[in-house]
């Protein structure tokens, strides 16, 4: 099923962001574009991001995850458990809005403040452990850099989680990493013993024959693997929904 992510009606996006926007919701009561704010099938907060994005770049890998799989995505993360979600890398929400007990974090505080408007519980953290090389060259592409200074320091959360849900980012923007292989280790370790996992992949990730992921193959069994249906907003990338369990 593809999506039509265009907004309903014709918008001159200026470069206010989806924050700026959110303020201009709040002072007015009212969107500064033509948008049926009362049909529950319309998600401006998804539609702007991608109208956005398209001009002016993604920042931070942030490819939002369409509705409708965020919605299956989140589905599985219930069912697998009566207790705690974490959304890592949760971004506005997109997933973590249909969990029946969930937690996120994502690296950008403008995509956390959108969160938190929702009433979302989220937190602020990286996964990644960068060194400052590293470091430097991945925060350029974020696109506020003093979120380099209110970073909090790289440990784990303090606890592990029964199931983890993400579409997390991906890409080799560390220049001698990959953010994809560091996120799917990051979650091994934060998940409780037989715990699972529901992940949206580019769909050859768990084929890959390099020694990187064969040694995450190695981490998960697949339980259920799908296509998704929709299509990204700006990339072309082929994903595939896993639900997934840690092999201890
Ligand atoms: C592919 S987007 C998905 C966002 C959201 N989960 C969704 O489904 O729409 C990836 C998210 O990862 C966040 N991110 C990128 N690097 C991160 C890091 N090192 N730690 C935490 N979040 C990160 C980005 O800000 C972005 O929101």
């Amino acid at each position: 099923m593809k999506k039509k992510y265009q907004l309903k009606s014709h918008i001159k996006i200026t470069r206010d962001t989806i924050t700026d926007i959110l303020n201009k919701l709040e002072e007015t009561g009212e969107l500064p574009f033509n948008y049926d704010l009362e049909d529950k099938d319309n998600n401006w907060i998804y539609d702007y991001w991608c109208e956005y994005t398209k001009r002016f770049g993604v920042p931070n890998c942030a490819f939002f995850t369409p509705d409708h799989t965020a919605k299956k995505m989140a589905d599985i993360a219930n069912h697998e458990t009566s207790g705690e979600v974490l959304d890592a890398c949760c971004g506005t929400g997109q997933i973590l809005k249909h969990l029946d007990r969930g937690i996120g974090f994502d690296i950008s505080q403008e995509l956390l403040d959108i969160a938190e408007y929702q009433k979302l519980n989220v937190f602020k953290f990286s996964f990644t452990s960068l060194e400052t090389d590293k470091k430097d060259k991945y925060y350029l592409k974020l696109n506020n850099l003093s979120e380099i200074d209110n970073l909090p320091k790289h440990e784990a959360p303090l606890k592990k989680y029964p199931v983890i849900v993400s579409n997390p980012p991906f890409g080799k923007v560390l220049g001698t990493g990959d953010l994809g292989v560091e996120f799917m280790n990051w979650a091994y370790d934060n998940l409780e013993d037989d715990g699972s996992l529901v992940v949206l992949l580019p769909s050859n990730f768990m084929n890959k024959t390099q020694k990187k992921y064969i040694e995450i193959q190695d981490k998960f069994s697949i339980v259920h693997e799908e296509i998704m249906e929709e299509e990204f907003a700006n990339t072309k990338i082929n994903a595939s929904i896993y639900l997934m369990k840690k092999i201890k």
